[in-house]
């Protein structure tokens, strides 16, 4: 699968009269089968861009070049799971039956650690457990893209350390474009082969990051210059 290019695009919001661009002017690569990692304050647009890249939202000036034909898939912060079905069936929602590959999807579940929980219930899960759904459904729809908006920041921190490391071991055996928003430096530093950091609706900065990601070391001066590079891009005191 080739990468996505977004060129020129903005979006403009119109509230009371009132345009605001939301996104000015972006220009970014999505690499193919990378994990691209969208951080940014709240309200700088990231989830605007996640929905215009994945054509839920039309934008108003650019063109956005290779998503045609892409397969797609969301995860979002919240796990939006049918109570009424056990966790194998939440997997399987939004395949169709005759097309399920119950081998790779028994594969899945099982890399996300819910071989035991099979059967059970979403009400029978923790919220850690439900975001594992989540990302097990998503990657057994063998999509070229997936779609994470802050997908762990509910999550306590051990749990979402956890987490980490368990879609870069899922990614690392299937394959796919991520692009991954969070508020995160840590997270970001921690997932993403590329960082890009979006302020008010532009690219302020973007960093490549070759190193694998399971053998980063955030303690490593390396990631800790990132990091207060990042910091000073986002301006936090
Ligand atoms: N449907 C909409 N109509 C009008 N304005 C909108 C709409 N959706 C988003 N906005 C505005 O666009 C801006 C960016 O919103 P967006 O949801 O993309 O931010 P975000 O970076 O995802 O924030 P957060 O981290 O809080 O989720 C905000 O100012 C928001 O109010
Ligand atoms: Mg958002």
């Amino acid at each position: 699968m080739d990468g996505i290019k977004l060129v020129n695009v903005s979006k403009i919001y119109t509230v009371e009269k009132e345009s605001i661009k939301v996104l000015n002017e972006i220009n970014l690569n999505i690499p193919a089968n990378k994990i691209t990692v969208i951080l940014g304050r709240s309200g700088c647009g990231k989830t605007t861009l996640l929905r215009l890249v994945s054509g839920l939202e039309e934008f108003d000036q650019g063109e956005i070049l290779g998503y045609n034909s892409k397969k797609t898939a969301y995860v979002f912060q919240e796990d939006r799971l049918m109570p009424w079905l056990d966790v194998k069936s939440n997997v399987t929602f939004g395949i169709h039956n005759k097309k399920v590959d119950h081998s790779r999807v028994d594969e899945i579940i099982e890399t996300v650690g819910l071989k035991k929980f099979y059967s059970a219930y979403p009400s029978q899960l923790s919220g850690g457990m439900k975001q594992r759904v989540s990302i097990a459904r998503a990657f057994a729809y063998d999509p070229d893209l997936i779609m994470m908006d802050e997908p762990f920041s509910a999550l306590d921190y051990f749990t979402r350390e956890q987490m980490q490391k368990e879609l870069l071991k899922i990614h690392n055996r299937l394959k796919c474009s991520i692009l991954f928003v969070t508020h995160s430096i840590d997270e970001a530093l921690i997932l993403g082969d590329k960082i890009v950091v979006l302020e008010k609706g532009i690219i302020k900065s973007q960093y490549k990051i070759d190193e694998k990601s399971s053998t980063r070391d955030l303690l490593d001066d390396k990631f800790v210059n990132l990091k207060k590079q990042i910091i000073d891009d986002l301006k936090v005191i």
